[in-house]
């Protein structure tokens, strides 16, 4: 990799991990990510803008080397998590003089992740600014995108928005701009959203509130590709963050000897005869990132699962936890379940989805393989689903 210029003085001098396959050890990552750092050189000092992976911290020096810099005043970070911080250590190694300015959290979150002595931080405030000579950084605190101390930095004079998480996407290119990919990035942005954002969604919508008067030429987040047309992310944003649902239903199960299939098949069915979109997902081997995205923006979730060791299947119980840690804006939510000799399916559910707000359906429960009566109680499931969806102006 090398530096790339993105406008007067502003380069991008992260680095880009093709092969990386996980975040967090959870998320699929199925086109790698990029670390992104953004160097800045004013009249009178320089700036670095977040860093990187420690994992990449040799190709990060060379980039940043490739410009010839011999002096770097101030190290930004906007976010303490080690894929954009990991570096700072190296940087004020080869870099004495730097000092790190943060918020008093992020400096907090520093000190204790990497070690970082006390006296190489400035401190600032939400709002504040600091000169670099011909350039002016302010600095906006963005909080829960995607920790409490994310911030993000403006640069006034480029009008450039550094926004670290907020409006990334895991993405390896070696296309610094979304230019005319937009349809792509926003998938990928919607994936990275549904992930890592939805959780923090009513933050969001202050955050959105606070950047979107600023004048704003390029967003350059810490993950995925530089955006030459802001307005197509913080659109998508106001979309996903918004109450809208879609006349969509995604379907988590899961069957052990085909009475719980048998049962998923006919509500599909049903639903598509009242022209209700269907996302079903398997357990048995799920990509969470395809999950995740379809809680976006589903009116209704339903649960589908065989009862195994008195209890609902594990793997409906790690979808389940994802659902309620994910905070999807799902209205109503319901359970199929197949049981033998203990039917507690929708009580354990329910138990497990805290976080849920919406309405919680009448459950399908049924002894052993569905009989007659048992699908008929699925056409009803379906039926009640498409009367919510017409009450909501929907369907
Ligand atoms: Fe990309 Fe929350 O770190």
């Amino acid at each position: 990799m090398t530096a790339r210029k993105i406008k007067n003085d502003v380069f991008h001098v992260g680095v880009q991990d093709w092969d990386r396959e996980l975040f967090d050890e959870l998320i699929p990552l199925n086109e790698g990510t990029s670390y992104n750092s953004y160097f800045v050189k004013g009249s009178q000092k320089n700036v670095l803008i977040d860093t990187v992976d420690p994992s990449k911290t040799d190709l990060f020096i060379e980039n940043i080397k490739s410009l010839g810099v011999t002096k770097i005043d101030y190290v930004i970070s906007q976010h303490a998590e080690q894929d954009h911080s990991g570096s700072i250590p190296k940087i004020l190694e080869l870099y004495p003089e730097a000092k790190v300015v943060t918020n008093q959290k992020c400096k907090e979150f520093l000190k204790s992740l990497l070690l970082i002595d006390d006296s190489k931080f400035i401190t600032i405030n939400d709002g504040d600014e600091i000169s670099i000579g011909n350039k002016t950084l302010q600095f906006i605190f963005t909080p829960w995108v995607h920790w409490p101390e994310t911030m993000s930095t403006y640069l006034k004079e480029d009008k450039i928005l550094f926004t670290c998480d907020f409006f990334g996407s895991h993405v390896a290119s070696n296309e610094l701009f979304v230019g005319q990919k937009k349809e792509r990035v926003i998938e990928g942005a919607k994936r990275y959203y549904a992930e890592i954002m939805m959780p923090f969604r009513s933050s969001i919508k202050s955050n959105i509130k606070k950047i979107e008067n600023l004048e704003i030429d390029f967003i350059a987040p810490s993950h995925g590709q530089v955006y030459d047309e802001p307005d197509i992310i913080i659109n998508a944003y106001k979309n996903w963050i918004s109450d809208d649902v879609e006349n969509k239903v995604t379907v988590l199960y899961l069957s052990m000897h085909g009475s719980t299939k048998k049962m998923v098949e006919r509500f599909i069915d049903d639903l598509t005869k009242f022209n209700i979109v269907v996302e079903p997902f398997n357990l048995t081997n799920m990509d969470v990132g395809k999950l995740a995205i379809s809680l976006v923006d589903s009116a209704t979730v339903v649960v589908g699962t065989p009862t195994m060791l008195v209890g609902i299947h594990p793997n409906v119980a790690y979808a389940a936890y994802l659902f309620n840690a994910l905070r999807p804006k799902t209205k109503f939510l319901a359970v199929i379940n197949s049981y033998g000799w203990g039917g507690q399916a929708t009580e354990q559910i329910k138990g497990m989805v805290s976080s849920f707000k919406g309405e919680i359906l009448p459950p399908v429960m049924v002894n052993g393989y569905p009989k007659v009566e048992d699908i008929k109680m699925i056409d009803s499931l379906a039926e009640t689903v498409f009367k919510k969806h017409k009450e909501i102006r929907i369907a």
